[in-house]
């Protein structure tokens, strides 16, 4: 018995893409309810199932194939750039800006990136981190925290941080000030790199199109 098949797209369930992702499909004339707790939600006009899940699990859904498709960062793309060839970047998707930068301790002055020299860097973006650790020819630590990075210079884990900053709005309130970017980033839309029947592909360009449709406004 044939089933009709679904195109699947994995999203972020909590977090600052979440609310941004749910209203891109929405605005594209998908039909759907997530609820709380919910990990899968199909759209009812449309045959897309949407995956709500961490976005750093994102790339290894869509490697692997289980999801068709994600939304997420550039920076976790990069982050995890061993799976480039798993899955190609669409487009990107004008929203979830924000940067990787180098954070301090508000009270602590900041001369020059060269004062981390030797320091502690805690980061839950290792990878970019060290690379760019190399490319200033620079020693420090690098701390891998997978959350809540912030805390640490104040645990006396760490000297600075290296996160995410959108609004500013998580180093403010926790007395951190960003001193230096390492990597601008947005949302961008990805997909499996493993080859997709016919029929899924005609549920891609139906949905692409409606994308960018909505994009182009
Ligand atoms: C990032 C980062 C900060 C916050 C910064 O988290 O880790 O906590 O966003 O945003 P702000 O400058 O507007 O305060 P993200 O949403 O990527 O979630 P995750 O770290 O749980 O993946
Ligand atoms: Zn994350």
């Amino acid at each position: 018995m044939q089933t009709n098949p679904r195109l699947t797209l994995a999203i972020q369930r909590k977090g600052r893409l979440s609310d941004s992702s749910l209203s891109l499909l929405a605005r594209s004339g998908l039909r759907f309810e997530p609820t709380d707790n919910a990990l899968i939600c199909s759209a009812q006009n449309f045959p897309v199932d949407i995956l709500l899940v961490r976005d750093d699990d994102i790339p290894t859904f869509v490697k692997d194939g289980v999801s068709d498709l994600g939304i997420v960062g550039e920076n976790v793309l990069q982050e995890q750039a061993e799976y480039t060839h798993d899955f190609e970047k669409v487009k990107s998707l004008g929203f979830g800006q924000c940067r990787l930068s180098i954070a301090l301790p508000t009270e602590i002055p900041f001369t020059d990136i060269q004062q981390l020299q030797n320091k502690r860097i805690a980061t839950s973006y290792p990878k970019i981190l060290r690379q760019f650790l190399l490319s200033q020819q620079m020693d420090a630590k690098v701390i891998s925290i997978s959350g809540s990075v912030e805390i640490a210079p104040r645990l006396n884990m760490a000297e600075a941080i290296c996160d995410l900053v959108a609004t500013g709005k998580t180093l403010a309130e926790n007395n951190l000030k960003e001193v230096f970017t390492i990597l601008e980033s947005q949302a961008a839309l990805v997909k499996t790199s493993k080859v997709l029947s016919t029929q899924k592909k005609h549920i891609l360009n139906d949905l692409l199109q409606r994308l960018d449709g909505v994009l182009a406004c």
